[in-house]
C-alpha cells in the first residue's frame, strides 16, 4: 500500500478522471479540498502537458491528487476495416469541412507518463483499459505511490490484484466515458454494478471503490453501505463550474433534446457511453473496433462539430444518471452527496 489510504477520505468521493477536457486543474483540486478525491486526466496529453496541470492542481491544494493513466494496450483493429469505417465516414468529413484524421497507433506516451508520475509523485495513480507490469507497479510503491486499477469485471479483478495493485475502482456498465475492459476485442461486461461490486467485494482484500451510473446521495451511500470505500463520480462533475466540459457538452446534458446514453465504439474504437446523437445513429452499425487509430480517425469530425456549436457529430459522454447532474461548485455539488466527516 502506498502512503496514502483511500479510506482516510474526509468525503468518501471521487471526482473521476476525464480526459478530452473535463479534468482541470481546478476541477482535481476542488474535489481534493472539499474533502474527496480530485483526479488528473493523463489520457490524449504530452507527458509535458501532463507535468503542467499536475504542478498547476499542486499551486491549488494540499489535499492529496490523483493521476489517471491509460494502459497501453494492442489495437483490435484491422487496417482494412479502418479504410473501410474511413469510406463510410466521407460524407460526415464533407459535411463539416474537414479531412478525416491519420488512424494511426501510439500508446498515450506510457513510459513518458509512468517516469513524469514517478518524479511528480502524486498520491494516487489509476490505470483503465488494463494495468502496468509487475515492475512498473513495484516502482510505483517504491516511490510512496498508492496504486488503483480501474476493472469491470471480476476476471480483471483477480489480475489486478494478483499483480500487486493496492485498490481497486470497479466500474459498471452505466458509467460515461469508456469502459475500462482490459481485453481491446471483449463486449463491456454487462453485469450491475451491485452484482459486480458484491462479486469482487468476496473476493478481493484490497479497498474497493464503485462508479458508474452513480448521481445522488442515496447512490453513494447505497455502494458505501454494499462496502466500497468511496463513490467515483464523473457526469455528476461535468456541470461543475471547475470543470472544463465544453460549451457544447454542457448544453447537450441540460438539453431536452436528448432521451438516451447508448455505448458505442463509433467515435473512438472502444466501448464508450455517451448522449445518442445523429453520429452514434448513424455510424455505430458501421464502425469497427480499433483504438486508437478509430480516435484519431474521427478527431477532426468531432472536433468541427464542438466549434460548430453542434452537438450531433461529437462524443458527447454521460452516464446513466446524467438527468440528475448538477450545476454549481464542486463543494455544492460534494456536500449535495456526502456529509463532511
Ligand atoms: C467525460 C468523461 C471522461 C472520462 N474519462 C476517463 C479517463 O480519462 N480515465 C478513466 O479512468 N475514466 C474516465 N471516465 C470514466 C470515469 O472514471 C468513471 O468510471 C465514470 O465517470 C463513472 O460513471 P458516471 O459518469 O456515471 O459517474 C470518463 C467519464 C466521463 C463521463
Amino acid at each position: 500500500m502506498g502512503t496514502f489510504d483511500i479510506r482516510e477520505l474526509r468525503r468518501p468521493v471521487i471526482v473521476a478522471p476525464m480526459a478530452g477536457g473535463p479534468s482541470t486543474p481546478e476541477l482535481a483540486a476542488a474535489g481534493s479540498n472539499a474533502g474527496g478525491l480530485g483526479f488528473l486526466a493523463a489520457g490524449y496529453l504530452t507527458a509535458d502537458a501532463l507535468a503542467e496541470r499536475v504542478t498547476a492542481a499542486r499551486g491549488l491544494t494540499s489535499e492529496p491528487l490523483g493521476v489517471n493513466l491509460f494502459a497501453p494496450q494492442p489495437s483490435a483493429g484491422t487496417p482494412e476495416q479502418i479504410q473501410a469505417y474511413a469510406d463510410a465516414l466521407a460524407g460526415e468529413a464533407q459535411r463539416y469541412g474537414v479531412a478525416l484524421g491519420e488512424p494511426r497507433y501510439d500508446d498515450d506516451a506510457w513510459a513518458a507518463k509512468l517516469d513524469a508520475v514517478l518524479d511528480l509523485e502524486p498520491e494516487v495513480v489509476s490505470f483503465t483499459f488494463g494495468l502496468p507490469s509487475e515492475p512498473e507497479i513495484a516502482r510505483l510503491r517504491s516511490a510512496g505511490i498508492t496504486t488503483v486499477g480501474t476493472v469491470t469485471t471480476l476476471d480483471e479483478a483477480w489480475l489486478a490484484v494478483s499483480r500487486g495493485i493496492d485498490a481497486l475502482a470497479v466500474q459498471g456498465p452505466g458509467a460515461g466515458g469508456h469502459r475500462g475492459t482490459f481485453d481491446p476485442s471483449a463486449s463491456p461486461g454487462s453485469q450491475s454494478l451491485d452484482h459486480l461490486l458484491a462479486d469482487v467485494l468476496a473476493a478481493v482484500d484490497v479497498p474497493v471503490v464503485a462508479a458508474g451510473g452513480l448521481i445522488s446521495a442515496d447512490d453513494v451511500a447505497g455502494v458505501l453501505a454494499a462496502g466500497a470505500v468511496a463513490a467515483q463520480l464523473g457526469t455528476a462533475f461535468l456541470l461543475a463550474d471547475e470543470s472544463g466540459s465544453s460549451p457544447v457538452h454542457r448544453a447537450a446534458l441540460q438539453s431536452r433534446e436528448f432521451t438516451e446514453t447508448v455505448v458505442t465504439r463509433s467515435f473512438s474504437g472502444r466501448y464508450a457511453r455517451g448522449l445518442r446523437n445523429r453520429f452514434i445513429v448513424d455510424h455505430d452499425g458501421q464502425a469497427p473496433l480499433g483504438y486508437p487509430e478509430i480516435h484519431y480517425l474521427t478527431s477532426p469530425v468531432r472536433k468541427a462539430s464542438v466549434a460548430a456549436g453542434d452537438p450531433q457529430a461529437t462524443n458527447v459522454w454521460a452516464g446513466t444518471g446524467w438527468r440528475r447532474a448538477r450545476t454549481g461548485s464542486v463543494a455544492e455539488i460534494m456536500e449535495g452527496l456526502t456529509p463532511d466527516r
